[in-house]
């Protein structure tokens, strides 16, 4: 099978730098080549890890309580096409980040080429300690990478063009087709919209009641067999054991097994068209790196169709 690859150094959705080089890390761990040999897949890559620093504006104060608004709006225009891209030449799609900021780019980009391409309505697995739904006005931080999924689903939306008035109709998601996993640090405004939403979320307190098998079934059971799906893995949903190099880490995540687990269940529907991996920060913990990358790695290769057996 065709893949595409999309390697996206980007840090300005959040204040820590060395996310950005997250996708080198991955690549120098034989991410690519492993997909090639060990899975069989034809990857287009053009080697490169894009750093934006062309897009810098020269200006980009706070707006609306957003930082870096022109910047990661810039970025994320330019993932989307990318994203989009590929996905119209039916490839999978595979996005290294960089924070998580990027999903804005990578889901859009999806989003419009399944409805172009297939006339149907994505589905998206978002797995993450963390639900990225704040809008603008609801953030504490003001940092983007906490937004991305109020800007996809039309929660937070601006009219500029320069700040995310790009997004239109075509892009978006439908909350009714959004599942959440891992979560176990959402904000208070973000609860609320969750609740008043009536989004489908499993917490860990779901995985501990019914155990990651069944919180599997049910959350593909909501999306339905046959859906498009776009798998936005943020490394962060796992306990920091096993991935400490991060720049929101949250004690009481997924083990090891668990994130594999998701995404080999994602893999077998065979209604997978795209996966983002994101906040491998390889810089945060001098000794928990090498372990971040590789766990990274692991959920990747699962994701695109590795089997233990
Ligand atoms: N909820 C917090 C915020 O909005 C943390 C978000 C963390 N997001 C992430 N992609 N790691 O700032
Ligand atoms: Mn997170
Ligand atoms: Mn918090
Ligand atoms: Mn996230």
């Amino acid at each position: 099978q065709d893949l595409g690859v999309v390697a996206v150094g980007f840090s300005g959705g959040q204040p820590k730098p060395g996310v950005d080089a997250a996708p080198m890390a991955l690549v120098e761990a034989g991410l690519i080549k492993q997909l090639e040999e060990d899975l069989d897949y034809n990857v287009s890559y053009d080697g490169q890890v894009h750093n934006f620093s062309e897009m810098l504006p020269a200006d980009d104060p706070p707006y609306r309580n957003m930082k870096r608004p022109k910047f990661c709006s810039a970025v994320t225009k330019e993932v989307s096409e990318q994203v989009y891209k590929y996905a119209m030449q039916e490839k999978l799609v595979l996005t290294l980040g960089g924070d998580h900021s990027i999903a804005i780019g990578t889901i859009s980009g999806s989003a419009r080429a399944i409805r172009e391409r297939m006339g149907r309505e994505l589905a998206v697995i978002w797995v993450d300690a963390h639900a990225d739904i704040n809008t603008p006005e609801t953030s504490d931080s003001g940092n983007i990478h906490g937004m991305p999924v109020a800007f996809l689903t039309g929660l937070a939306k601006d009219d500029n063009e320069e700040t995310f008035g790009w997004l239109k109709p075509h892009h978006m998601l439908n909350l009714k087709k959004l599942v959440y996993i891992g979560l176990r640090d959402i904000d208070n405004g973000e609860k609320k919209i969750l609740r008043e939403n009536g989004v489908k979320v499993f917490t860990m307190h779901d995985i501990d009641r019914h155990g990651i098998g069944k919180v599997m079934d049910m959350a593909l059971g909501w999306i339905g067999s046959d859906t498009p799906i776009h798998l936005s893995f943020d490394i962060d949903a796992l306990d920091p054991q096993f991935a400490p190099s991060t720049g929101t880490a949250v004690r009481g995540g997924l083990t090891l097994r668990e994130g594999d687990f998701i995404a080999e269940c994602v893999a077998e529907t065979g209604s997978l068209v795209a996966v983002d991996l994101v906040e491998v920060n390889p810089s945060l913990d001098e000794h928990g790196a090498a372990d971040t990358v590789r766990t990274g790695v692991s959920i990747v290769r699962c994701a695109l169709g590795d089997t233990l057996l």
